[in-house]
């Protein structure tokens, strides 16, 4: 009881706060998202992304020497592609030689120390912008899990460290693990989405990665509905049983409720992504002077270490090791 209790002693010097500190944000806590294109060259911005270019190989390499240099444990790639290689079933995604497979191995010979993480979904291939291949209208679930066994095993095959399904078509994690195991990659690790939300905030990377336009329709009826929250429980079990090494939350911030729900559940690894929407809103705010961009992308990815996340994904992760290296 006050006066014996006095929450603000410990507060009122930086050694004492820093002394009673619960969660520490380290370099070691990001993985760096970067946009990968056939057409850029050697760098092309994002309208919507400012601060963060479409890299040529030639630029990826040099941003994979850049994360080593920092301390940056991943890099998670995501392709632009050529609008002329995209088709009804994406199969541009399928093609060992393509842009996804080759951004693999220019990591791995820049920085042989940096872990590639590779998103495994359609959407960067299709004309029509969605995650898998369509029958009419719907997004065909077990056809477009017979195309994600194929992409995953050509990202391992490339050198691919994590194979990241965000697509959330039901039972692909298990379908691929079987894939994987069979063609002797036991080592390939699988980060599955297994909480993504249909979500307004990934407006700026369809724009980046040049699926904005095409997209027909929206994804409700297969990635979650903001609405639910226990649901995540049952998406997140069934990817452990099904092999999921680690589990991601989808869209951060507006999720950091999902994020404690499954850390205080389960014993995996639980990562946020801090999607390109919730980079935008804090970088247009800091354009017009309005918050302290800095001040806030260090708090908000405290808040992920705060809510139980083992890792985040985020395109300010070079800028948040400079400042956390000092
Ligand atoms: C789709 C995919 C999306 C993102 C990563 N993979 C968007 C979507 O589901 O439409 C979003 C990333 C971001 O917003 O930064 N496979």
């Amino acid at each position: 009881m006050y006066p014996a209790t006095r929450l603000r002693r410990t507060r009122q010097a930086d050694w004492s706060r820093r002394l009673v500190q619960e969660k520490t944000l380290q370099t070691s806590d990001l993985v760096w998202s970067v946009v990968v294109s056939d057409t850029a060259d050697p760098r092309e911005p994002v309208a919507a992304l400012p601060g963060v270019d479409r890299l040529s190989l030639k630029a990826l390499a040099e941003a994979a020497r850049e994360a080593e240099a920092l301390g940056i444990p991943a890099m998670a790639i995501f392709p632009h592609i050529d609008p002329a290689k995209k088709d009804e079933a994406g199969r541009e995604a399928l093609n060992p030689d393509g842009l996804v497979p080759q951004a693999i191995k220019t990591i791995k010979d820049a920085a042989p120390n940096v872990g590639v993480i590779c998103d495994v979904a359609l959407d960067p291939f299709t004309t029509h912008g969605h995650d898998g291949v369509l029958d009419g209208d719907y997004v065909a679930n077990d056809a477009t899990v017979d195309s994600l066994i194929q992409q995953a095993l050509i990202q391992a095959d490339a050198g691919c460290d994590v194979v990241a399904p965000s697509d959330m078509m039901d039972g692909r994690i298990g379908a691929i693990r079987d894939a994987l195991e069979s063609a002797g990659h036991h080592n390939t690790m699988i980060l599955s989405y297994a909480a993504k939300y249909a979500s307004g905030f990934y407006g700026p990377y369809r724009d980046a990665i040049g699926s904005a336009a095409a997209l027909k329709g929206d994804k409700k009826t297969y990635q979650m509905d903001p609405a639910n929250a226990e649901e995540c429980l049952r998406e997140v079990e069934l990817d452990i049983q099904e092999g999921a090494d680690m589990v991601m939350v989808k869209p951060g911030l507006p999720y950091l409720d999902i994020i404690k729900t499954l850390t205080d559940n389960f014993p995996v690894p639980v990562l946020a992504f801090q999607v390109s929407g919730e980079y935008a809103m804090v970088q247009a705010a800091a354009a017009n002077g309005w918050i302290d961009g800095d001040r806030v992308m260090l708090e908000s990815l405290m808040s992920f270490k705060r809510a139980g996340a083992a890792a985040v994904i985020t395109y300010f992760a070079p800028r948040a090791a400079r400042a956390l290296n000092g």
